[in-house]
């Protein structure tokens, strides 16, 4: 379905992503092939209190391990990660002073993707979306795909 793990992400990063969507700030970019198919769905939450109680359900998801799909070389993805942690956390669990979500226990082949679609401005490159943009940055410095999956391993470790 090419559905991420969402049960264990926290409430304000879901809600900011939902609103986003509904706003045409995600989802919109050329080439956003699956961010496109979340704006039908976001759009069934009328408005912004239907997308606090989906939110709220959503919390009361079990935290379920996800199967790792991804593998590189953990010991380059550390180095990668140093800069990674000032805004995801040493643990991987998310900043919110830094709106940075939580990646440790997330889906792996999610990220990844993600990582690619900040690189390729097809995720962030909306005028509005601030938080996309600055992550933007920080994906570009994950110079090909070997870095992403070796980044994304070491993730997996946390
Ligand atoms: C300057 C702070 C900052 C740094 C450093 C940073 N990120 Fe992020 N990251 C963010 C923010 C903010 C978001 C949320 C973007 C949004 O709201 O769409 C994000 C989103 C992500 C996402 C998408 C998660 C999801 O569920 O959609 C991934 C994956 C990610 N970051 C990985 C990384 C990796 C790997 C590094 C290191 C190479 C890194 N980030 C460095 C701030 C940062």
């Amino acid at each position: 379905m090419n559905a991420p793990k969402i049960a264990g992400q926290s409430a304000w990063y879901l809600k900011r992503q939902l609103m986003n969507y509904k706003k045409g700030i995600r989802g919109t970019q050329e080439g956003d092939v699956y961010g496109a198919q979340m704006i039908g769905m976001a759009a069934t939450l009328v408005d912004e209190q239907a997308v606090d109680n989906v939110v709220a359900h959503i919390l009361t998801f079990p935290d379920n391990a996800v199967a790792s799909t991804i593998e590189g070389d953990v010991a380059s993805g550390q180095k990668y990660y140093n800069v990674c942690a000032y805004c995801h956390g040493g643990d991987g669990m998310g900043i919110q002073a830094m709106n940075a979500p939580r990646a440790a226990g997330m889906s792996d082949w999610y990220m990844a993707r993600q990582l690619q679609n900040f690189k390729d401005d097809i995720r962030g490159g909306h005028p509005q979306d601030y938080n996309g943009k600055q992550m933007g940055f920080m994906a570009d410095n994950l110079h090909d795909e070997q870095a992403i999956q070796d980044v994304i391993a070491y993730i997996n470790t946390l």
